[in-house]
């Protein structure tokens, strides 16, 4: 048999041309299929309108208290909602359940009334701008200037009153609720109102219960939370993720902490609403005495009784220890939070100490240090860049 060496050469050369040439196609195709996938998987879907952004916010780890008390120190960043804070969830929820009883009807001039020192009438604009209402914000006349600022900015009209205490009909919120029912006793003015009612409303407490409470759970996966750390404003946000928490799994600590001024720690631990400053007389303010805004308080609201009795114990917490740990995380984490977050790391922190090494605990981040600029973070940027964690907590 005789070979005919050139058509064997050329038809070698052409499998080893046509192999190079599968393989890289194969190589290609191999770099397409397993690279973009997991790029994709960290991008959120495409969506629309501002308010499918809301919730799933992260749960990001704060390494510096992590690391110094030998516990997971975890917050959920809620100041990633698109309007800033915690506040949009409930805005929402508030808003979408009226829509669903028929007192709120979009692009007709109806009115959402809220009493709120700020971060809720935040979300109201916004969302009263996205869903086709308008908004009426009544609220105390020393809230901070960012926040007067930025609710004006957004279009929403304002009602500065003076601070009061809740049995003055011209209390921030009794001024909200009367101006809604004003707008709706007017046989002549077809819009409707509604009071959004923040404090006493269940929507409140029953949308952390649902997403913020549900989403911590997955997020924290196999590990479990031994500890969760939150202050109440309205209640709101202890009362639904301490339920959802509690029924997971009875053994996780739900704790408040309080700033100074507010009544509701002694509540917690003695059964008595009461501060230091009632029987001494030196209240300032008629609300809370303390730079701290979001939360004290010095009445029991419908949410905070939902709260109740899931709060194992409260901590109080100083303004100054909160402005020393605002300027800790800031320098020590690059963590530019609010006044509410500090106070609940200071009780993190405090927690850590006193129950020991490997508890996982998770707090709020509820706002960031942008909404205090002028008033908390003035005086937090006055503390040294050198403080430590045992200056913070020195005062105990
Ligand atoms: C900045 C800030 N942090 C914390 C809270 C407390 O949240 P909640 O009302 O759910 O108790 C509020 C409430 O307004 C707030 O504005």
């Amino acid at each position: 048999m005789t070979i005919n060496w050139k058509t064997t050469l050329q038809t070698s050369a052409s499998v080893i041309s046509l192999i190079i040439v599968l393989k890289e196609l194969y190589s290609l195709y191999t770099k397409s299929t397993t690279k973009s996938p997991s790029k994709l998987t960290l991008l959120s879907p495409r969506t629309r309108g501002i308010e499918s952004l809301i919730g799933n916010t992260p749960l990001l780890e704060i390494k510096s208290l992590s690391r110094l008390t030998g516990c997971k120190i975890y917050a959920k960043l809620e100041l990633m909602n698109p309007a800033g804070s915690a506040k949009d969830r409930v805005a929402l929820s508030i808003i979408r359940a009226n829509e669903t009883m028929g007192n709120l009807t979009p692009y007709q001039d109806n009115i959402i009334f809220e009493g709120t020192s700020g971060s809720t009438g935040i979300s109201f604009a916004v969302l009263s701008n996205a869903l086709g209402y308008k908004c009426h914000i009544c609220l105390p006349d020393d809230t901070s200037p960012e926040k007067l600022n930025l609710l004006t900015a957004l279009g929403a009209e304002l009602e500065p009153v003076a601070p009061a205490s809740i049995v003055d009909p011209n209390q921030y919120v009794n001024a909200a609720k009367k101006g809604a029912e004003k707008v709706n006793a007017d046989e002549r003015d077809s819009r409707k109102a509604i009071f959004a009612d923040q404090f006493e409303n269940d929507f409140n407490w029953k949308v952390h219960y649902e997403t913020t409470g549900l989403e911590i759970l997955e997020q924290m996966g196999d590990e479990r939370v031994d500890v969760f750390i939150n202050g109440s404003g309205t209640g709101g946000t202890i009362a639904g993720v301490g339920r959802r928490l509690k029924e997971y799994d009875s053994s996780t600590k739900i704790i408040l902490a309080d700033p100074q001024g507010s009544g509701l720690a002694n509540r917690i631990n003695y059964g008595v609403m009461y501060d230091s400053v009632e029987k001494e007389g030196t209240r300032r303010r008629h609300q809370v005495d303390t730079i701290v805004e979001g939360i004290g308080l010095n009445r029991l609201t419908y949410n905070f009784q939902k709260a109740e009795p899931f709060i194992n114990e409260a901590i109080r917490v100083t303004d100054e220890q909160a402005l020393k740990m605002a300027k800790f995380i800031c320098i020590n984490d690059g963590l530019f939070w609010g006044s509410s977050a500090a106070i609940n790391c200071v009780a993190a922190v405090k927690t850590a100490f006193k129950y020991g090494p490997g508890q996982k605990i998770v707090v709020i981040a509820c706002d960031s240090g942008d909404r205090h600029l002028s008033k908390f973070w003035k005086q937090a940027s006055k503390v040294s860049n050198d403080i430590t964690l045992n200056d913070v907590l020195n005062e105990d």
